[in-house]
């Protein structure tokens, strides 16, 4: 089979290479020229374990190639799947899809006169509809072209999340299509098929549907998130424990145990914007739905006060004192900054006065460049950022800073203060050590402390 895949992004290039690996002939097209001439020369724009040796080892089979021009590329494709970003509309809720309008009209121009009844999948999430506008799209901009004849469109939304994306991709919970086109249903049985295999649920349904699906289980992770959250405060006010009050829900197979870490707000490429993009949707078709928009203004209103709570454990002022930051990016194993708590917090931090050393082992290239972090000095490793600080936060919980030993960390510091917004930290070493550890609803905001 040979596919083409638009956008060469965390989901386009993770899916190209995934596929390419099943066996199938990938081209991943982006219309970032520099990326592509980067890709073709072997390096990968993005952190992802195991992403590199995927892309190299299938590039070199000569089953993915890299591409700038969508209209070189298609040929007789099976399918394309559209997989680039969706970004909430400046100043609004919904969905942008600027950029899924213009691949659509890229990939209607190149679709062949003589098709093969080339599939367009929208992996990139969208809003409900959107496959009848690429539908209309294409039809627009190709008259002579006729839906179900000559081309169909489907829904394929994606889950996979940054700093697993592999696996996710290779053992995915589900894979959700909608179409209603048995051309189309055969072809992403047959892509998806060395996936199948293992009985993995693949489940059919309409396209509007599909679309849904994927708003819906963001927006549901993303009130998962603020309910242990407000648990956590809840938990520090009654001297009670969020991470066994966790694991007491999660023992509930209806709870289930993941996503009930407390921290200090969600971020990322998704949560945020895809629960907006559903209040969006919900607001245009006259529908309440108010939990997802509670979410979202419990979630904006946590990353805020983490600041705040960064100063009353230090004794309500932090002008002049040095802050040492230990990861920025919205979690660990990925290098994406888009929407990280930290975007919110660090600004605050320098804003009451602070100075603030951090570092992220994704590096600090990609954050030095946003001006929100434009008066942050940058540690070249954690035990530099920590040196004669005043106070620790944890942001990110990256696994390097869960090994930074106790006793290390008291030597460093000035102060012997550790705010732990991720509860990555083993609580009892920090005490043992000497250090005020502050986690995330463990009891009251009074240190863990000797
Ligand atoms: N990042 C995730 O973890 C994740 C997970 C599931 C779903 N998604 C969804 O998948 C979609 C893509 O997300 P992402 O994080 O991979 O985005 P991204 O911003 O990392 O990548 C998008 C890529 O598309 C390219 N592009 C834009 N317009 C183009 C065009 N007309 N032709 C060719 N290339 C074009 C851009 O240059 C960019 O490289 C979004 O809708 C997102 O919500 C993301």
């Amino acid at each position: 089979m040979q596919i083409v895949i638009v956008g060469a992004g965390y989901v386009g290039l993770v899916s190209s290479a995934c596929f390419a690996e099943f066996g199938i002939n990938v081209t991943c097209v982006d219309s970032d020229s520099e990326r592509v001439r980067e890709l073709q020369d072997g390096r990968v724009p993005i952190f992802e374990p195991g992403l590199e040796d995927l892309v190299k080892r299938n590039a070199a089979a000569g089953r993915l190639a890299f591409r700038d021009r969508l209209s070189d590329a298609i040929g007789e494709a099976d399918a394309v799947f559209i997989a680039v970003g969706t970004p909430s509309r400046r100043g609004g809720q919904a969905a942008d899809l600027s950029f899924v309008q213009q691949a659509t009209r890229d990939i209607a121009t190149g679709l062949s006169p003589v098709s093969s009844r080339t599939v367009i999948v929208t992996k990139s999430t969208v809003p409900v509809g959107t496959a009848a506008l690429i539908e209309q799209i294409v039809v627009a901009t190709r008259p002579e072209l006729v839906p179900g004849r000559d081309f169909d469109v489907a829904s394929n939304p994606e889950f996979l999340r940054e700093g697993s994306a592999i696996e996710d991709f290779m053992h995915p919970d589900r894979v959700i299509c909608g179409t209603e086109s048995v051309h189309a249903e055969h072809v992403l049985r047959e892509l998806y098929a060395p996936l199948d295999v293992r009985n993995l649920p693949m489940m059919f349904t309409d396209r509007a549907t599909a679309e849904l699906i994927k708003l819906a289980a963001n927006s549901f992770l993303a009130m998962k998130v603020s309910f242990i959250n407000e648990m956590a405060d809840l938990c520090e006010r009654c001297d009670a424990d969020v991470q066994d009050l966790a694991q007491g829900l999660g023992l509930d197979p209806r709870i289930g145990p993941r996503f009930l870490h407390p921290g200090p707000g969600f971020g990322g490429s998704c949560f945020p914007k895809d629960a907006n993009a559903l209040v969006a949707i919900a607001r245009e078709l006259d529908v309440d739905v108010r939990l997802v928009e509670t979410t979202i203004r419990v979630n904006e209103a946590r990353k805020a006060a983490m600041a705040d709570r960064v100063r009353e454990v230090m004794d309500g002022d932090i002008a002049g004192k040095r802050i040492a930051v230990l990861g920025v990016t919205f979690k660990p194993n990925t290098d994406d900054l888009r929407e990280a708590p930290s975007l919110i917090i660090v600004p605050k931090l320098l804003e009451m006065g602070a100075s603030v050393t951090a570092y992220d082992p994704a590096g600090s290239a990609a954050p030095r460049a946003l001006p929100e972090f434009r008066h942050v000095r940058w540690a070249d490793s954690a035990e530099a950022a920590l040196r004669d600080a005043d106070a620790v936060v944890v942001l990110t919980e990256w696994n390097e800073f869960r090994g930074l030993a106790a006793h290390r960390i008291a030597d460093l510091l000035r102060e012997p203060v550790v705010i732990d917004l991720r509860n990555a930290l083993n609580a009892q070493e920090m005490r043992n050590a000497g250090l005020r550890y502050y986690g995330v609803g463990r009891g009251r905001i009074h240190p863990l402390g000797p």
